[in-house]
Order: structure tokens, then C-alpha cells, then sequence
């Protein structure tokens, strides 16, 4: 008999080993895995058996991973069904958490989930809603106005045709109801005449990816309770996939690992200390062989950082993102 492996469903963890060679220097404790998906990064950890794991993910599907986990390593293991921006509720049994992990974006398996709607590629009603979600892509183009929707495919997606885009949804909607597929030939009516090497849609599904999941104050928050829970010594690692998550990551990380002098959203003139220790100004990037065995991976940044000072104002990291939290709030 042939054997020939299935690889189509699997997930390949991006720059694990690159993630691994960070946090292995301070084994011997509990880590969190913020988005614990198909436990990729969770199960290398966990070969160290000195290590203990708490996962999050706001995604049902990954309960019955999380429960096999949860057999096989037992009391090294928590799963919590949560947005990581929540991570601060979590109840630390012990005092050795070491570090705190991010892998942004989806995974394999809600990509492939037509009813999640996630991709460009899939037929039916708009969802794009990861888990615990108030609102779908589906209320979003169903009622936003125009201008908003505008807004969000300028500012999320970064997309020329954001303006004409809207106008033609509003147009459209008011004789049926926009599917996946509608949308898809909306953009496409608009931008037929670009040629470019991206998918006609991919801006503007990236843009309600971020909208419907909020994850720009998902990923603010999460950071600055990261910061608050992890003790002096330990690291904050993410791994993003696309311009904006980097910018908040990068900014994060390099402004607070500055000494600064007192800034305008810091008015009390008290010189201020740095937060964190970044031992990598550049980001870690794939190799070669690991864009070719996984393309997805080509486009994710990893970025790192060790906490040195128990207080820090994240103020000015609030008020530099906020033009874009304020759309994520536009309805
Ligand atoms: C790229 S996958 C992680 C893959 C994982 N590192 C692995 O090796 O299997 C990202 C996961 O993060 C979860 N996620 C994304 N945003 C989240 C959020 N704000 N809160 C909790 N989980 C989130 C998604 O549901 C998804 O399962």
C-alpha cells in the first residue's frame, strides 16, 4: 500500500523552534500559551516536564484538543476558554510563571471551517467571528454606514478602493442580503481592473477579521495585562502576521524598553524607567525551508521581550493606538 501522509489539515506551528530557543533559558515553570489552538506550541513545551502550561483561546473547537491535554498531562496542564485580553483572571497557583506566548491570527482549522466564513474562498452567510464574539461580519455590512464601513477597509485593510467598495455594499444590501460570495464579486466589480499579486479581497477581509474580533484592543489589552501579571525576569513572546499587530507589538516593546524623559501624557516631569530589556531590536523572521514547507508562515514577525521593572504607564501606548480602537468601536 502507497502511504502517503494527509498534510492539508495540519498546522504547522510558525517559528517554533525559533520561540523555543527564547523561552527554553527559563524552563522550570509555568508559561501561558495565549492562543492555544491545536496546541502546537503547548505540546513542545510541555516535553520539558518541568514545565506547567496554561492555554487560552477564545475558539470552542479547541476544546477537544484542550481535553486531551488536559488526560495526558494532567495537572501540568489548564485549559481556559477566554479572549486573552482576560488573561489577567486567571488564578496563578503558583508564583513561577516564566512566560506569557502569542501566536496570532487562525489557525488551519478555522480557516477550512466554511461556517466560519474566515476566508474569501468560502460560500454562505458572513461570519468571521473567532469565538465570544458580539457581533458577525453579517451585522457589520448588513447595517454599518457607509462612511464607517469606509473607514474600517481604509484603516484595517489599507484599501484604495474603500470608498467605492462601501458605496456599492450600501447599494447592493438594499435588495438582498451580502453572502461571502456577494462580497467577494463586489470587490472584484470594483477593483477589476488592478492587477496585483494579492487576492482582489484580501484587504477587505482582513479589515472585518479585525473589526468583528475586535483584535486591536484585544491585542492592546492583552499586552499591557501581560505585562502587569508576568514577573520581573520573565519574557512576553508574539508572533504576528500582519502590519498593524507588528506596529503595536514593536512599538510596545521598543518604547518602553527606552529610557524616556517625561512625555505630554505624562505630565508629573517624572523621568521614567524602562519596562522591559529587548535583546532583538529586528524581528525573528521564518527560514527559507520554513516558508516552503508552510507559505502562510512567510508573512509572521516574531517579537520578544523581558520584563525588568515591576511599574509602567502605558498611557502613551493607549493614545498612539487609539485612531485605531476608535474604529474598532464605530458601531
Ligand atoms: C495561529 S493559531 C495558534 C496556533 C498554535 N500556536 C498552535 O501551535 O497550534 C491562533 C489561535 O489563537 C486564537 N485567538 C486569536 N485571538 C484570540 C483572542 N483574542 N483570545 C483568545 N484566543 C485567540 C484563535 O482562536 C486560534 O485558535
Amino acid at each position: 500500500m502507497n502511504a502517503t501522509i494527509n498534510l492539508e489539515n495540519k498546522h504547522f506551528p510558525v517559528l517554533l523552534n525559533e520561540l523555543i530557543s527564547i523561552i527554553s533559558p527559563l524552563y522550570g515553570g509555568t508559561f501561558i500559551d495565549c492562543t492555544f489552538g491545536q496546541g502546537g506550541y503547548s505540546k513542545k513545551i510541555l516535553e520539558n516536564k518541568e514545565n506547567n502550561i496554561i492555554a487560552i483561546d477564545r475558539d470552542k473547537d479547541v476544546l477537544t484538543t484542550a481535553s486531551k491535554f488536559e488526560k495526558k498531562y494532567s495537572n501540568r496542564f489548564k485549559f481556559y476558554n477566554i479572549k486573552f485580553s482576560k488573561l489577567n483572571k486567571i488564578k496563578l497557583k503558583n508564583n513561577d510563571l516564566r512566560g506569557i506566548i502569542f501566536d496570532l491570527g487562525y489557525s488551519i482549522n478555522q480557516i477550512k471551517n466554511s461556517k466560519r466564513g474566515l476566508s474569501f474562498n468560502n460560500k454562505g452567510k458572513l461570519n468571521m467571528r473567532m469565538g465570544i464574539n458580539d457581533f458577525s461580519a453579517n451585522d457589520f455590512i448588513s447595517s454599518m454606514d457607509e462612511n464607517s464601513l469606509s473607514k474600517v477597509f481604509k484603516i484595517f485593510g489599507g484599501e484604495r478602493y474603500s470608498k467605492k467598495i462601501a458605496r456599492e455594499i450600501v447599494k447592493i444590501r438594499k435588495s438582498k442580503t451580502i453572502k461571502t460570495e456577494d462580497l467577494v464579486q463586489i470587490i472584484d466589480s470594483v477593483k477589476k481592473y488592478q492587477k496585483t499579486k494579492i487576492h482582489n479581497s484580501t484587504k477587505i477581509f482582513q479589515a472585518l477579521r479585525i473589526l468583528v474580533n475586535k483584535e486591536i484592543s484585544e491585542l492592546i489589552n492583552a499586552l499591557i495585562n501581560s505585562f502587569h501579571l508576568i514577573p520581573i525576569g520573565g519574557v512576553i513572546a508574539v508572533v504576528t502576521f500582519h502590519s498593524i499587530e507588528d506596529k503595536i507589538v514593536k512599538f510596545f516593546f521598543k518604547h518602553y524598553s527606552e529610557e524616556r524623559n517625561s512625555s505630554r501624557y505624562m505630565p508629573n516631569k517624572e523621568e521614567s524607567k524602562k519596562c522591559f530589556k529587548l535583546i532583538n531590536k529586528k524581528p525573528i523572521l521564518p527560514s527559507f525551508k520554513e516558508v516552503n514547507q508552510n507559505p502562510p508562515s512567510r508573512s509572521a514577525k516574531l517579537r520578544y521581550a523581558i520584563k525588568i521593572n515591576q511599574e509602567c504607564n502605558f498611557n502613551d501606548f493607549m493614545e498612539k493606538f487609539k485612531y485605531l480602537t476608535d474604529v474598532e468601536e464605530l458601531r
